[in-house]
């Protein structure tokens, strides 16, 4: 298959990327994935600069290779994520909501390669323009926020590879060497994958219940809750009725985020009770493996699944 130049920009032998999210992709299962040749990534949504800063060193610990942080831009404290980061000599940043403008100079400025998620083509212009190195387009199969527009991945990832030079990461609905193939051939030169690695051996901060429900769910447990004020995509469940009751009642985006967070991550404890934040890709998750089987499949049925074709 063609080289990505994710590689050679990120040092890292396949371009598979683990989705920060938010209380789950802690330093542990970052340095699981660098380790299996992808590049792991540290979400900050539920840290202080100061945890994130022991939660890298943590990561740091476990493997030589690199990983990535990701960053809401929405964070009033972004600018001191950032700096923890840097602090700690991370080479990669992963950018989400709001506008990398602010922070993509000082970022390389600071020696490192930024990527930031969009969800539509006009944002990914936007981005290109700001001097990112790589665009993430993230279609609405992903788990976790779900975009106004609820553009696919299929159709969303060909018209940003249209319209930008830099390199192009799929995410959204990718959960094994048909997606990763897929999205390839889609011209992404990467995958941002969230959903499997949740069911992985070395995702620690959830429990064996959340687990479990990913792999009882099929292709149509999803759904998105409190859509129009901060859509989730998460399993239907009694939870997912109360935030859509709430939603109803006319709960802000804020509110309803909160709600939802009290009950997401490790947190999400009950099959009924619980906010189960993944992707649609969850119908194909089967059971609970190690992260370097996940990746190794994907990397190997690719390969087999392009012979194939040929
Ligand atoms: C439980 C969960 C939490 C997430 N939290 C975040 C987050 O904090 N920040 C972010 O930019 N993306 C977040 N995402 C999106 C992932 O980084 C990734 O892009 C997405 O999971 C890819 O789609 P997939 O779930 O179909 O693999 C989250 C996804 C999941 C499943």
């Amino acid at each position: 298959m063609k080289e990505s130049r994710l590689c050679s920009m990120l040092g890292i032998e396949h371009p598979i990327i683990l989705g920060g999210m938010g209380g789950i992709s802690d330093g542990s299962l970052a340095a699981a994935v660098s380790e299996a040749g992808g590049l792991g990534t540290i979400a900050s949504m539920s840290y202080t600069a100061e945890e994130l800063k022991a939660e890298i060193d943590k990561g740091q610990s476990l493997t030589d290779k690199p990983f990535a942080v990701n960053v809401s831009l929405l964070r009033p404290d972004a600018g001191d994520l950032i700096e923890a980061v840097l602090e700690k000599g991370l080479k990669t940043v992963i950018t989400a909501a709001g506008s990398p403008k602010k922070f993509t100079a000082a970022l390389k400025d600071g020696g490192a390669t930024v990527m930031h998620v969009v969800a539509n083509v006009s944002m990914a212009m936007k981005i290109a323009e700001a001097g990112v190195d790589a665009i993430i387009a993230e279609g609405t199969e992903s788990g976790g926020v779900a975009s106004r527009e609820e553009i696919t991945t299929f159709t969303l990832i060909p018209q940003v590879v249209d319209v930008v030079d830099i390199p192009v990461v799929a995410a959204g609905g990718i959960g094994d060497a048909r997606g990763y193939l897929a999205a390839r051939a889609l011209g992404a030169e990467g995958v941002q994958v969230g959903t499997i690695f949740l069911a992985s051996k070395e995702c620690q901060t959830i429990g064996d219940v959340y687990k479990h429900v990913l792999i009882e769910a099929d292709d149509a447990a999803t759904g998105i809750a409190g859509r129009g004020a901060i859509g989730l995509r998460m399993i239907k469940n009694a939870f997912f009725d109360e935030v859509e009751k709430a939603a109803a009642e006319g709960k802000s985006g804020g509110e309803l985020f909160q709600f939802m967070e009290s009950k997401m991550g490790a947190a999400a404890k009950d099959a009924d009770n619980g906010a189960f934040v993944c992707g649609q890709v969850t119908g194909m998750i089967r059971e609970i493996r190690p992260v370097k089987d996940i990746i190794r499949d994907i990397v190997d049925g690719a390969e087999s699944a392009l012979k194939e074709l040929n």
